[in-house]
């Protein structure tokens, strides 16, 4: 059980979080007037952080019983689980740096509770709920799933034949694309190789090695700190779409003696291997976004490291080629998560609004088959509409005339 002697630190952070959300602070508020969660219990492996806290704040001021476990030992924050834990409503399964069996644990008890609804960064409690009570996948609601790996896991699952319940693929919504990888990563990696070696972007070549949405995010961000970008790509549409915005769009190879900063962020393996190494400058910068520590090839940058390896500054490794240095960071872990603090508040807003009204439109929308559903459109233009307000931009309303013109047919002469 979280310490209670943490519980003021922790009412602090989420209460800094909070004043980032105000998106999901409107939501908060209209479901403590409607309630519209009134008996149903929602269970969440989510990162136990103070912007998820408020998450589950949101969910039981709708009137859900609220459950929450890591999905990631490392990134519990203790004090924030402690202060949820003396939420009314809440429960909180989570110690920062918990072993295995712990994690476990606190993921069955989650399934213990036979919840309605689930939330997932990575699957683990939808898995469980199908391996450890099958019988109860069935009677849920629906689950939710917000990342690439989880949703992976989850195909598999209805590939198999073995997907019983609903599942809305959040991870792949507006929300999650514009705001969350674009914005939200695009700046954090930044933050996180600015934080690691003070480096001055402006004059300096920086390549990214991958233009999906996480990479558009990086290369937009890097350019616009006056750094002249090269994007490497292997879809021809991505490649085409960085070339029409203006990048030069490159072999990796050919780019290679060219960056000053390489950012790889592909969800690939092996994106920069030994022959890249070989042909770097010396004071190179190798950053990894991708999910997983296997894009810049570590063992080929030891073995090209003849002169050894160096820590010179924390979380920058110098490696020695004989006549130049490569600077690996982060040991080439998600560097806006190693080196900074991930997605700022204000992104996660926009992602956990969305999840409320997912897990409020489960609950009380029209059934769903099992299987992978994409969010309802209308959640996003909820969620885009009420984010404006928030930053008080108005937009326009079309006409009536606008309205009919547009949802008619026929053949027009045109005037
Ligand atoms: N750091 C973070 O906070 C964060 C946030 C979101 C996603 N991610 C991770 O970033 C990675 C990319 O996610 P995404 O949503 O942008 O995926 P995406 O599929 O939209 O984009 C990946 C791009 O990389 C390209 N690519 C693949 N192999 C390549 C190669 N060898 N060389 C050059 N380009 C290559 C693909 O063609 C694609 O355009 C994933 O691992 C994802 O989990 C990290």
């Amino acid at each position: 059980m979280p310490d209670a002697a943490l519980a003021a630190a922790g009412e602090d952070r989420i209460a800094w979080a909070a004043a980032q959300m105000p998106v999901l602070r409107s939501i908060r508020e209209r479901f403590a007037a409607e309630r519209p969660l009134e008996g149903v219990t929602v269970a969440a492996c989510l990162h136990v952080t103070a912007e998820t806290a408020n998450l589950v704040r949101a969910l039981v001021a709708g009137g859900a019983r609220t459950a929450l476990c890591a999905a990631n030992p490392l990134s519990t924050q203790d004090e924030v689980a402690a202060a949820l834990a003396q939420t009314d409503g809440a429960e909180v399964h989570a110690a920062r740096g918990e072993d295995a069996d712990a994690y476990v644990a606190h993921v069955q008890a989650l399934v213990a509770l036979e919840p309605d609804v689930t939330l997932d960064d990575g699957a683990d409690l939808v898995s469980a709920v199908h391996l450890l009570a099958p019988a109860h996948a069935p009677r849920m609601r629906g689950a939710m799933e917000e990342t690439t790996t989880g949703l992976l896991r989850v195909r598999q699952l209805e590939a198999e034949g073995r997907l019983r319940c609903p599942v809305l693929a959040v991870n792949e919504c507006w929300a999650e694309r514009m705001l969350n990888d674009r914005f939200g990563t695009g700046q954090s990696v930044l933050d996180g190789i600015l934080r690691a070696t003070n480096l001055l972007l402006a004059g300096r070549t920086v390549v990214v090695l991958g233009y999906g949405w996480t990479g558009r995010g990086v290369a937009l961000r890097a350019r616009g700190a006056g750094a002249a970008v090269i994007v490497c790509e292997v879809d021809p549409m991505r490649a085409l779409e960085a070339r029409m915005e203006g990048f030069e769009v490159l072999p990796s190879l050919r780019a290679a003696d060219r960056g000053d900063v390489f950012i790889t962020v592909t969800g690939s393996t092996g994106v920069l291997r030994g022959e890249h190494f070989e042909r770097m400058k010396d004071g190179a910068v190798l950053a990894n976004a991708g999910h997983f520590d296997v894009e810049i090839d570590l063992p080929a940058l030891r073995e090209v490291a003849r002169g050894g390896v160096r820590e010179v500054l924390p979380l920058v490794e110098s490696y020695d080629l004989g006549d130049r240095r490569l600077h690996l960071l982060a040991r080439g872990r998600v560097v806006n998560l190693a080196a900074a603090l991930g997605h700022p508040a204000e992104v996660m807003d926009v992602s956990f609004a969305t999840q409320a009204l997912c897990v409020e439109d489960l609950v009380r929308g029209a059934d769903r088959a099992p299987g992978l559903h994409a969010v309802p459109e209308a959640i996003d233009r909820e969620v885009a509409r009420l984010k404006l307000a928030a930053l008080g931009v108005e937009l326009d309303r079309p006409t009536s005339e606008q309205q009919a013109y547009r949802s008619s047919w026929g053949v027009h002469p045109g005037r």
